[in-house]
């Protein structure tokens, strides 16, 4: 498969009109998180598929996503006062609903109905579990998909997001792209699992195994592809013994999310959202199919590592993302620490701000990426969303039987069947 310059601008840009950009819009997309929203005042600019907006929460609890520029004479909304309802421009104090009618032009004479005449840019928003998910599409509102991240109670989830300084759809590919953590987060000892809580790829998976050695010790996955309502799911296997297999189910939730297992109990469902072509925010929702979930403690160890506000990570390639030669040589294989979304990080932003596939070589290790990109282009002549209701998403990691390839459904049917809120 050789893709040529046009085609990797095609499947990259996500600008307004452009066929990327339009399958993006098409389907709600995370724009901030509501912890952004609660640090200062309740106003923020986002900048979203290369458009800059500013979202605001007016004094009701509604959100309101705008064209940051004011429709009197383009100063910036992100400095403007929540009151009377809406979000006031300071410049001359035109007031704007969450909906973008223009409310009040003070400045006008009185009686002057002017401002129903002038509207401001505005997109849907909706709450859930943390994230303000946004509709920057044509026609009518989409429902959310149907996942186990919007059925579960809040208390059950815990939401975060993080800054990646390259194109988002590089970022989406290392999520579909099963063989790189036998290597790219290898660790070169394992941990006390007891210290993995909220951490990835530090669980045991069964059996006293931690998956750190099971990666490290199977590095030549068997990985198979299916098609599914929701997009593709991805069935990762790796024969330990004749009779012992290791499960890994994960998934591509079309167009631009991940639901992959975070522990025998979690899964992160996880968005890779352009703010322009060259840099994106990946937004992951965790959820816990057992006990509530620790928030503070979630969010304590997250925001060691990244700085608000921005949510840039505090390693990046400004700082080699804390290569050092001692940690490559006795703990991890990058070297760069125990944080796996630092290796990511670098992984993805060292192939530049919009990697050249024009030059790369896929293997058959990539076979998700490839169906990703058909399904891609697929969509981008459909010219609509498509119907995502069906097959229920599953993520789970597990060590079970090599000779029964359906076991990790009956390990999810029993996770459901007892988890305290209803999948
Ligand atoms: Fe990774």
């Amino acid at each position: 498969v050789v893709i040529t310059e046009k085609e990797n601008e095609l499947i990259s840009d996500t600008s307004p009109g452009t066929p990327a950009g339009e399958v993006l819009r098409r389907y709600w997309q995370p724009a901030a998180l509501t912890a952004e929203l609660d640090e200062q005042r309740p106003v923020l600019p986002v900048t979203l598929l290369g458009e800059r907006l500013v979202l605001f929460r007016d004094e009701r609890g509604r959100y309101g996503l705008m064209d940051r520029h004011c429709a009197h004479r383009g100063a910036d909304l992100c400095f403007g006062r929540i009151e009377d309802g809406g979000l006031r421009c300071v410049f001359h104090g035109w007031l704007f609903d969450a909906q973008g009618r223009c409310l009040e032009q003070p400045a006008e004479p009185m009686g002057s109905r002017s401002h129903l005449h002038v509207t401001q840019r505005a997109y849907a928003c909706v709450e859930r579990n943390g994230i303000v998910f946004a509709y920057l599409g044509p026609g009518d509102l989409p429902p959310l998909p149907q996942a186990d991240c919007f059925a579960a109670p809040s208390a059950y989830t815990f939401a975060f997001k993080g800054l990646v300084e390259c194109n988002w759809l590089q970022v989406l590919e290392v999520g579909i792209d099963p063989a790189h953590a036998s290597f790219l987060h290898r660790f070169l000892e394992d941990e006390d699992a007891k210290d993995a809580y909220g951490k990835q790829f530090r669980d045991e998976v069964g059996g006293g195994m931690p998956l750190t050695r099971i990666l490290r010790e199977h590095t030549r996955p068997t990985i198979d592809v299916s098609e599914t309502s929701y997009g593709l799911r991805i069935d990762t296997t790796r024969d330990l013994s004749d009779v012992e297999r290791h499960y890994r189910i994960t998934n591509l939730m079309f167009p631009n999310a991940i639901v992959i297992p975070m522990s025998r109990d979690m899964t992160i469902t996880q968005w890779h959202v352009p703010i322009d072509n060259h840099t994106c925010y990946w937004y992951a929702l965790f959820t816990s199919f057992g006990a509530e979930v620790d928030q503070a403690a979630m969010r304590a160890q997250r925001l060691a590592l990244y700085e608000v506000p921005g949510y840039r990570p505090r390693l990046n390639r400004h700082n080699d993302y804390g290569f050092d030669a001692a940690d490559q040589r006795t703990r991890t294989y990058t070297g760069m620490g125990a944080d796996i979304n630092v290796h990511d990080q670098w992984a993805v932003e060292s192939m530049g701000a919009v990697q050249d596939r024009t030059k790369e070589h896929l293997g058959k290790s990539d076979v998700a990426i490839i169906k990703y990109r058909k399904m891609l282009k697929a969509a981008m002549s459909a010219g609509r969303a498509h119907d995502a209701q069906g097959e229920p998403i599953i993520a789970v990691d597990l060590i079970g039987p090599a000779n029964d390839a359906g076991c990790w459904r009956e390990f999810d049917r029993e996770r459901r069947l007892r988890a305290p809120w209803k999948p």
